[in-house]
């Protein structure tokens, strides 16, 4: 496998690739956002707009070339979130505001600009491994060297919309800590329904975040 920061001529086939491999994200299968090889364009604008960032990699086999895994990483800067929130309130596209807008919320809430006295946080904020590249720590390795992009490019925050287990499992072993903890369960509309019926285990939404200001120094 290697490993290609994403460039603009690759972002048409991350985006197919990730119309088949991103619909099995937790909060995705809860509010039906897509199913597999099809594509919802709100989501596909927010990835674009992340990849532009310039801070994304992508995994290759390199025997077939084909995609293994990608991350999509972004700069939130402060007032991002709020921003976001207000454009929801005029766009009519239910299934992606009440997945983002489950985000959005507790982001505003927990603070971290305030927090942390930062004007950008490195978000890394799409994780996905092709079905036949999992389990073999792909996920992981996405991490870490989004952790070093981050740290040569002076950021001093992480943060990770931790919607899975298996990312907050990774989150936990690379140092991260929890800010916000939501149990997916214990939210429901005016009739007591479930709104995000998450399958197991991934039974809680977690806003993870690592410090790396006393990362180490450049030599
Ligand atoms: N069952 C049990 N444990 C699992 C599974 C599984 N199906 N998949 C991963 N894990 C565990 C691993 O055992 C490992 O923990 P360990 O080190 O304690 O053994 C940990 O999760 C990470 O394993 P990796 O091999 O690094 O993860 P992988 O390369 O398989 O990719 C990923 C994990 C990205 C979550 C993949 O399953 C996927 O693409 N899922 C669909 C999209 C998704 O949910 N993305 C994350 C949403 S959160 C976000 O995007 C920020």
């Amino acid at each position: 496998i290697r490993y290609e920061l994403i460039e603009e001529s690759r972002y048409n086939e991350i985006l197919d690739y990730l119309k088949n491999h991103f619909h099995d994200e937790p909060l995705n299968m809860a509010v039906r956002l897509f199913e597999k090889g099809e594509t919802c364009e709100r989501l596909e604008e927010y990835d674009l707009n992340t990849m532009k960032d310039g801070l994304s990699y992508v995994a290759i086999d390199s025997e077939s070339g084909r995609i293994a895994g990608t991350i999509l990483n972004g700069i939130s800067h402060r007032g991002d979130v709020e921003e976001e929130l207000e454009k929801m309130k005029s766009i009519d596209d239910i299934k992606f505001n009440r997945l983002m807008g489950l985000l959005f919320t507790n982001n505003a809430d927990v603070e971290l600009f305030k927090k942390y006295n930062v004007d950008k946080i490195f978000e890394l904020r799409i994780l996905s491994v092709d079905n036949d590249f999992r389990g073999k720590g792909l996920a992981q390795k996405l991490m870490e060297m989004s952790e070093q992009l981050a740290q040569e490019q002076g950021f001093t925050l992480l943060k990770v919309d931790a919607t899975s287990f298996f990312t907050q499992k990774i989150c936990t072993k690379l140092g991260y800590k929890t800010m916000k903890s939501i149990v997916y369960k214990d939210i429901k509309n005016e009739n007591g329904e479930l709104i995000y019926d998450v399958p197991s285990p991934h039974d809680t939404y977690k806003i993870m975040v690592k410090d790396i200001s006393r990362g180490p120094k450049k030599v």
